[in-house]
């Protein structure tokens, strides 16, 4: 999704600084990127289509390095393709005013009639351009920038972050507003920072502020001040970011993808960390969060989520039913949000976000909160909208994930399923203290255990098995049980990098539909199980094998891997905690897949990293 800078400093150049906020914020996904600055009473821009490179190309030979205030921004196309003309930032008629935006101006075309007949010119497709003409032209009644955003947000409907420069002739003024996608804030000393995404700040300061929706901040050098639209003050406490800014680099390795993949055991050691109790074979997490009297009374968990998140939730059914007693539905955001769905009483919403910014989840959380659920949420980002929104919230730790392709967040959000389900449990007298301590024990050893496969004899053994299958047509992911959606995942990620097509089943399904599929051209990537459905997966590979069928075979079962002939060893560890571990090599195998076949690992074609719009 599109991505948002802006800076105003005391003295000094801003523009290579918003050039580097731009760069941390690529992993997101654009098509094309820009910059406005306002220097010696005017404002001036550069924008491109294509990768930031192009742009810098155009800033070599650009007047744009004096500008004291301006912004930023990386465009992923709604109204209008990719092109220079499309791209942001969009100036208003007068030149005095620059905008750029993440979201949809949804009455654009009434606007723009309007506009139109006032003998405005366009020289845009884009909806966001409607806007900037529309504040400039409020800037004749306005008593200063932020009264003009207001005025002209008030006759919007849609929703946007967005961001605008003007040139009052004594000196810029930078003003930013939020309603729907996230927008952050911050100052120094001499300077005053916003971003769609707390990396585009980091680099700067890490106590940072989240605006809510409603809320319009007026950006000065060492000040911030917010308001909502109706010009009233408002406080949005800054945050302390724990993460590393030195954590958005690639530290060496070739994508981000892969980097993330080996942070793995110490990412786990830190989701786990300061929250088991073994005294108590118990689980606390922090503020209080899913204490004994929010969990004891809850009659079922209704889960919500996209994509990899979307299939932590499914592993999260059978470890919360399994483990806490608690039933639990699983839905997709999207779709949860438009079926009329009934929420009964004592439910709480559960939504899992590595984000916490993804447009659907947000809105059906919202929804299930309307209709009378409480909300808790597993999410990466503190100080994102889904944290903020939520009653109780379990944060994953995972650190900054770049890579478009989930990984670490994935992973790490399986283990605070473990920890909540083993909360449950204990809170509600389903889990017995041995069985608790047997799996904390499990989840302690989750560190070297992963360790072992990321080793380099393990890579390289994935890597010459990935060469086998690189070729293949398509591949269909099966697995049983709680290991299912690890199928699921399998396949999802293959199919995003590689761009091959790929299926994930449960095992048991097989024969209902996707045995036609088998022929040599499909790899049939087996997840083992080793608990009571180890039997059950046997027999489902050896009816893949009668049938001529390319079998890999992924997990710590043996017998499995010797019927298939091919396989991916993981080691043993109780059936709770194997999705975790079987996750890591199907990492590895579609990393080593996509690379093989020249895939852009880390920005795949048409993703988008944050998905903050409908
Ligand atoms: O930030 P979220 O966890 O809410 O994002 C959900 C999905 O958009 C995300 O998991 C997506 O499916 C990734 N491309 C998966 O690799």
């Amino acid at each position: 999704m599109c991505g948002i800078v802006g800076a105003i400093r005391n003295q000094g150049p801003v523009l290579a600084g918003l050039v580097e906020g731009l760069r941390v914020l690529e992993y997101r996904g654009y098509d094309s990127a820009g910059v406005a600055v306002s220097d010696e009473g005017k404002i001036k821009s550069a924008k491109r289509q294509g990768r930031l490179d192009n742009l810098e190309a155009r800033l070599t030979d650009s007047s744009l390095e004096n500008g004291v205030a301006g912004i930023g921004h990386t465009r992923w196309a709604t109204h209008g393709p990719p092109s220079d003309e499309n791209a942001h930032p969009h100036l208003g008629a007068s030149g005095c005013v620059a905008l750029v935006h993440n979201g949809i101006i949804e009455n654009w075309a009434e606007l723009k009639g309007e506009l139109l007949a006032d003998g405005v010119r366009f020289v845009s497709d884009t909806d966001t351009e409607v806007l900037a003409h529309l504040i400039d032209r409020e800037r004749a009644d306005a008593s200063d920038l932020s009264d003009a955003v207001r005025r002209a947000l008030r006759r919007v409907s849609g929703y946007y972050a967005l961001a605008v420069l003007a040139e009052t002739g004594d000196g810029p003024e930078l003003v930013c507003a939020r309603q729907g996608p996230p927008l952050a804030v911050a100052f120094v000393d001499d300077a005053a920072y916003l971003a769609s995404d707390v990396l585009g700040i980091l680099p700067h300061t890490r106590e940072i502020s989240f605006l809510e929706d409603g809320d319009v901040a007026v950006l000065r050098p060492g000040d911030v001040q917010i308001t909502d639209f109706g010009g009233k003050s408002v406080v949005r406490p800054a945050q302390a970011i724990d993460w590393d800014p030195e954590d958005t680099g690639k530290g060496g390795w070739p994508h981000y993808m892969l980097k993330e993949i080996h942070e793995q055991p110490d990412v786990l050691a830190r989701t786990i960390q300061g929250r088991i109790d073994d005294e108590a074979a118990d689980v606390v997490f922090e503020d209080g969060a899913f204490a004994n009297d929010a969990v004891r009374d809850v009659a079922r968990i209704q889960v919500i989520a996209c994509g990899t998140a979307l299939h932590a939730g499914y592993i999260a059914r059978y470890l919360i039913e399994g483990l806490g007693g608690v039933p639990v539905d699983v839905d997709y955001a999207s779709e949860f949000r438009y079926r009329g769905p009934r929420i009964v009483p004592g439910t709480m919403a559960l939504a899992i976000s590595q984000s916490g910014e993804t447009a659907d989840t947000l809105a059906a959380t919202r929804l299930a909160r309307e209709l009378g659920a409480s909300v808790g949420a597993i999410c990466n980002v503190a100080g994102s909208s889904q944290v903020r929104e939520s009653d109780h919230v379990i944060l994953t730790h995972a650190g900054p994930e770049i890579g478009v392709a989930s990984t670490k967040a994935f992973t790490a959000q399986v283990a605070a399923v473990t920890l909540l389900a083993v909360r449950l449990g204990r809170a509600r007298g389903t889990l017995s203290k041995e069985d608790a301590s047997a799996i904390l024990n499990e989840l302690k050893l989750l560190r070297t255990r992963i360790e072992s496969m990321l080793g380099e004899h393990a890579v390289d053994h994935v890597r010459r098995v990935a060469q086998s299958h690189a070729e293949q047509r398509g591949f269909l992911f099966l697995g049983r049980g709680i290991n299912y959606p690890v199928a699921l995942e399998g396949a999802l990620k293959l199919k995003e990098i590689s761009y091959m097509h790929a299926e994930g089943y449960p095992a048991g399904e097989m024969k209902h539909g996707p045995i036609a599929l088998i022929d040599p051209g499909m790899t049939i990537v087996s997840v083992s199980s080793t608990g009571p459905l180890a039997e059950k997966v046997r027999a489902n590979i050896e009816q893949v094998k009668a049938r001529g069928g390319v079998v890999l075979s992924v997990g710590s079962d043996p017998e499995s891997h010797a019927i298939a002939g091919q396989s991916l060893e993981v080691p043993a560890s109780s059936e709770w905690l194997s999705p975790i571990l079987n996750t890591v090599p199907l990492q590895l195998l579609s990393y080593a897949i996509a690379d093989m076949r020249g895939c852009d690992i880390d920005k795949p074609r048409n993703l988008a990293k944050s998905v903050t719009v409908e």
